[in-house]
């Protein structure tokens, strides 16, 4: 068992900081604001400190899931800072979803310090971190790799190391390319049957069982029927994480044509007040 950090209990962390916990490791964690740090104490045991300096300080591994690349940097930089309380040798996982240069920058800065830094972002949501079954696509060293992931399989379904720091976030990238299409077709084909007068439950037992199923299909259906977006993952999140991926394949010659459309749809849906709402609302701006 091993002695732990996780820094950020939000949407995420706190589900995946619980499986640590359960699974007998000794946990540490930190968040900004110190209310939910002390909620997951009461919940799940362990403890919490009032910087990431003091939880990292002594942790063979210290996790984190905050916002976007500032968030990250405020959590490891500075006096305050994780990197300033972990001893050579530890390493630092990251589950937040960045970009590929601020993974370098901070994985630099580890190395200077002695810190492995293994890149680990995830895709499965929210239910995927409470029920522990999340994908984990990582980047590191394979040594670093190997100490993280016997810790991260508390709550992983698959995880996979796929080339050295920054290789996780881009496989995150892909994944999210992936979905921003995917969710947009699926959206117009469900507006598309309701306007037909069909019965979208209908239309989707059919043909969720054909070429056209997908898990968002078949999970996210029944609420864009009825205009339910309380899935957890933001659209303000979507829209840094597609502003991710645009500028990543600026970098390397690649096209995204409908990954830049659809990001100003999720534009659209912030206009209508729905930052916050699931990346599911799409079909909102259809209605
Ligand atoms: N939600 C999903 O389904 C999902 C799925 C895959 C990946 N992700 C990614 O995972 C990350 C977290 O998502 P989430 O849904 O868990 O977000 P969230 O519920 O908004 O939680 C964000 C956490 O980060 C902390 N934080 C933000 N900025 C900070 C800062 N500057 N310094 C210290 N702590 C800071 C917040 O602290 P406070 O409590 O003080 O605000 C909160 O604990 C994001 O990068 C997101 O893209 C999310």
């Amino acid at each position: 068992m091993a002695r732990l950090a996780f820094l950020g209990m939000g949407v995420m962390g706190a589900p995946m900081a619980g499986h640590l916990q359960a699974a007998g490791h000794q946990v540490t964690v930190f968040n900004r604001t110190r209310a939910k740090a002390e909620a997951w104490v009461a919940r799940h045991g362990g403890s919490c400190a009032a910087t990431p300096r003091e939880a990292a300080s002594g942790a063979d591994l210290v996790m984190a899931c905050v916002g976007n690349d500032d968030d990250l940097r405020s959590v490891c930089l500075g006096p305050d800072g994780a990197f300033a309380g972990m001893a050579p040798g530890a390493v630092f996982v990251d589950h937040t979803t960045v970009s590929a240069a601020v993974t370098r920058e901070l994985a630099q800065a580890a190395q200077v310090v002695g810190i492995g830094y293994v890149d680990a972002p995830v895709s499965g949501g929210q239910a995927g971190a409470e029920n522990g079954q999340l994908s984990v696509m990582c980047g590191g060293t394979q040594v670093d790799f190997d100490s993280a992931a016997p810790v991260i399989d508390a709550y992983a379904r698959i995880c996979r190391r796929m080339g050295n720091v920054g290789a996780g976030q881009i496989t995150k990238m892909c994944n999210q390319i992936a979905i921003a299409g995917l969710v947009q077709a699926l959206s117009e084909s469900l507006a598309f049957a309701k306007k037909s007068g069909l019965e979208v439950e209908q239309v989707v037992e059919v043909i969720s069982q054909g070429a056209a199923g997908s898990w968002q299909m078949v999970n996210r259906h029944k609420t864009m029927d009825q205009g339910q977006f309380e899935h957890g993952f933001a659209v303000d999140w979507m829209r840094k994480d597609l502003a991710i991926c645009l500028a990543a394949a600026d970098e390397v010659g690649a096209s995204l044509p409908v990954t830049a459309l659809v990001d100003q749809f999720y534009k659209d849906v912030q206009r209508m007040g729905g930052g916050r709402w699931d990346t599911s609302s799409l079909i909102a701006r259809l209605d």
